[in-house]
């Protein structure tokens, strides 16, 4: 059996930062409902020196710089977003540029919502599996700014940031068998936006109910790709980590779970299932949804990043179900194999340090950076390079001649 998956991980976490609290005082709404109802306390702010291709150039360059690849090594880049900044030109393209990659690369962008980065995955895993005598490296970047209307419902679910993988061929963190793969997809209007629109359109609560029925529907197949009975599932698994586009979606999909699952057992032991199973499978993955926001193709990802960091060696060599959503609909349940002797790959997320790291803005500071339209923005270098640091090493710098610049 030839072992494929992912070799590392990066995530990048823009430099400001929005508490809940204040946003639901500027809103007028009670801070439980977003600190509790949706589980969120604070979330990312994109400056204006960032976009999707800064955050995904910011991701790989400390994926390749950790795992010590060079740029040759990598022959096929797709990078998924839903905030494209060119409707031609991929954001893969331009990070391609930044980071050195050569040129006998394959290279795309992908679109599907929030399920993007999950398609990119599957795909370069089955490339790799292909080619796997020459031992091709893929690089999939999942990099997102989710951003809603102001005083609209998702408000404060919004976020930014960006995961990088490299998926090979004998990998140190996790493999993945993507015969496996439990698969739903649907032609729904649940959440979506028209070329034009700077935010998307939401039907929130069928939004929800959609990303359920996905849920059901995917672990289903998955049931039956892995020859596993009803009621089993959770045996077969140490950790879930769902799409989370607030941090208590993945509270409302493990209750659905945990109701399919334990289908005919008394209330009380559901109830008990779905407090203990919670606490020890999922509740390790929340940290970035809670601290970040929704970072729609990369969630997934970014809980996948908490789930290490949180648990450090006491997930090594476990099993973690995958739930990828997105909108519109297309979903996928995965499982993931860690490796053992993770110590040295966790240690370099470095997840925590960039959380620390960042700058709180006021709600007036959010507005203003927020009503600010990227296509305006004049080639300034000489403002926005000083806000490079270790982290940032890339930054947007304007536009020159209608080509945007990044320094
Ligand atoms: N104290 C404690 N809890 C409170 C509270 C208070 N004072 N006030 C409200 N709450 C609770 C509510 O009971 C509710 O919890 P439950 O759902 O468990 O009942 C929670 O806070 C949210 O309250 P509402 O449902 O009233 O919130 P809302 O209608 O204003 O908005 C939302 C919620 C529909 C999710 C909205 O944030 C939204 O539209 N978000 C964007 C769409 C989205 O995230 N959809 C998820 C599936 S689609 C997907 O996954 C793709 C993607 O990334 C977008």
């Amino acid at each position: 059996m030839i072992d494929v998956g992912v070799d590392g991980m990066a995530i990048y976490v823009p430099q400001l930062f929005l508490e809940h609290q204040d946003l639901a005082a500027a809103r007028g709404v009670h801070p439980d409902k977003f600190l509790l109802g949706l589980g969120n306390h604070r979330m990312a702010v994109l400056p204006i020196w960032e976009d999707a291709v800064t955050m995904a150039a910011n991701a790989a360059a400390q994926l390749l710089e950790r795992t010590g690849t060079s740029p040759e090594e990598i022959h096929q880049l797709v990078v998924s977003t839903e905030s494209g900044v060119d409707h031609s030109k991929p954001v893969a393209s331009f990070v391609q540029g930044l980071l050195g990659i050569g040129s006998r690369c394959r290279i795309y962008e992908i679109k599907h919502a929030c399920y993007g980065g999950t398609a990119g995955i599957v795909n370069s895993i089955d490339w790799i599996y292909r080619n796997y005598q020459s031992s091709r490296k893929a690089l999939v970047i999942a990099t997102d700014m989710a951003r809603y209307g102001f005083e609209s419902a998702g408000e404060p679910t919004q976020g930014a940031g960006a995961v990088a993988l490299l998926l090979s061929t004998r990998p140190r963190l996790f493999s993945v068998d993507t015969s496996l793969n439990g698969i739903y997809s649907k032609d729904v209007f649940d959440f979506w936006r028209p070329t034009g629109h700077r935010v998307p359109l939401v039907d929130g609560k069928f939004s929800i109910d959609c990303y359920l029925t996905a849920l059901e529907e995917s672990v289903s197949h998955f049931r039956a790709n892995l020859g596993i009975d009803r009621g089993s599932l959770l045996d077969n698994l140490d950790y879930l980590v769902y799409h989370m586009p607030f941090t208590h979606m993945a509270r409302k999909a493990h209750r659905h779970l945990v109701e399919i699952e334990a289908a005919g057992r008394p209330a009380e032991e559901r109830e008990r299932l779905f407090r203990k199973s919670l606490q020890d499978k999922v509740e390790p993955g929340l940290l970035g949804a809670r601290e970040v926001g929704n970072i729609y193709t990369g969630s997934v990802y970014m809980g996948l990043v908490s789930l290490l960091v949180t648990e450090r060696e006491r997930c090594e060599g476990r099993r973690v179900g995958v739930f990828s959503y997105g909108s519109g609909c297309g979903a996928e349940f995965f499982l993931c194999h860690l490796k053992k002797d993770l110590a040295a790959v966790i240690d370099g997320l470095r997840f925590r340090e960039q959380l620390a790291r960042r700058t709180k803005v006021s709600v007036e500071e959010y507005v203003e950076i927020y009503s600010r339209h990227r296509r305006e923005i004049r080639y300034h270098p000489r403002e926005v390079v000083p806000h490079k640091d270790p982290f940032t090493r890339f930054v947007f710098t304007g536009f020159k001649d209608h080509k945007r610049q990044y320094a």
